[in-house]
């Protein structure tokens, strides 16, 4: 038996409607034959509650949360509020959200903070760019985005991490096993040196370009324990056989 379950969530970003929603019934009834893997679908906030009641037992989350319980926050959505729509994880941090938004790792790590005291998986996004994997800085850059984003503790919620190197995200220049291999490692001592042996139930996902021709490659690495998938989410027809992939990893 793995130490860690794998994690397939698919991130649908701006895009998804309630039509839309009709791809849920056949990802999750792939995800209950599969078998040994857990399924989540992150859609936009208005899709989260009908996302609910059709999503067949696949975990539904947010893609975002305010660090705050409430206030003059215009166009922000709490934890509570997430909550009470019957999502049960949400993505901080996403490299979209830190470039388009101006997040610091500050701001992420007390949106996951929040998070995790609501009790919702908190799913941390962390990545270089090109340029930094270029100079050969990625591996610093990461692990310190880690240390700044990630919590000092939590009581309740989950924690999951996923590396996501922006250069990958949306590009169809998926990383190497090597490279995924060498950053999940690198995450992995972080979290251990960090969290002790709590630091290795963590997941780490792998995001950027994760499609059904690199998948099983990418999760038999060692310490990727699923994948964070945009693009190839937004259909059964794409998500299924990414699905599958985990569960055989
Ligand atoms: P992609 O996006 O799979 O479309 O590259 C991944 C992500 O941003 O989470």
């Amino acid at each position: 038996m793995h130490l860690r379950r794998k994690l397939v969530v698919g991130n649908w970003k701006m895009n998804g409607s309630l039509a839309q929603l009709a791809e849920l019934g056949p990802i999750a009834e792939a995800a209950k034959e599969a078998g040994g893997v857990d399924v989540g679908i992150c859609p936009p906030f208005t899709l989260i509650a009908p996302a609910v009641t059709r999503s067949g037992g696949l975990m539904i989350g947010a893609q975002d949360c305010h660090a705050r319980e409430s206030g003059a926050h215009t166009g922000c959505v709490s934890v509570a509020m997430i909550k009470e729509a019957g999502a049960r994880a949400v993505i901080v941090g996403h490299s979209e959200r830190r470039a388009d938004n101006h997040e610091t790792d500050a701001q992420v790590c007390a949106k996951a903070e929040a998070a995790l005291a609501a009790g919702l998986i908190a799913i941390v996004c962390v990545g270089e760019t090109e340029a930094q994997r270029k100079v050969g800085s990625h591996v610093e850059v990461v692990t310190a985005m880690l240390a700044g984003s990630l919590p000092d503790g939590w009581e309740g919620g989950e924690l999951v991490v996923a590396y996501e190197p922006v250069w990958a995200i949306g590009t169809g220049n998926v990383a190497t096993p090597a490279d995924v291999t060498e950053m999940h490692a690198a995450i992995r001592a972080a979290l251990v040196g960090r969290f002790g042996d709590k630091g290795d139930r963590i997941r780490i996902l792998y995001g950027g370009s994760v499609k059904a021709d690199n998948a099983a490659e990418l999760f038999a690495c060692p310490d990727v324990d699923g994948g964070l998938v945009g693009g190839a989410s937004l259909t059964a027809d794409a998500f299924v056989p990414i699905i599958a992939a985990a569960a055989k990893a």
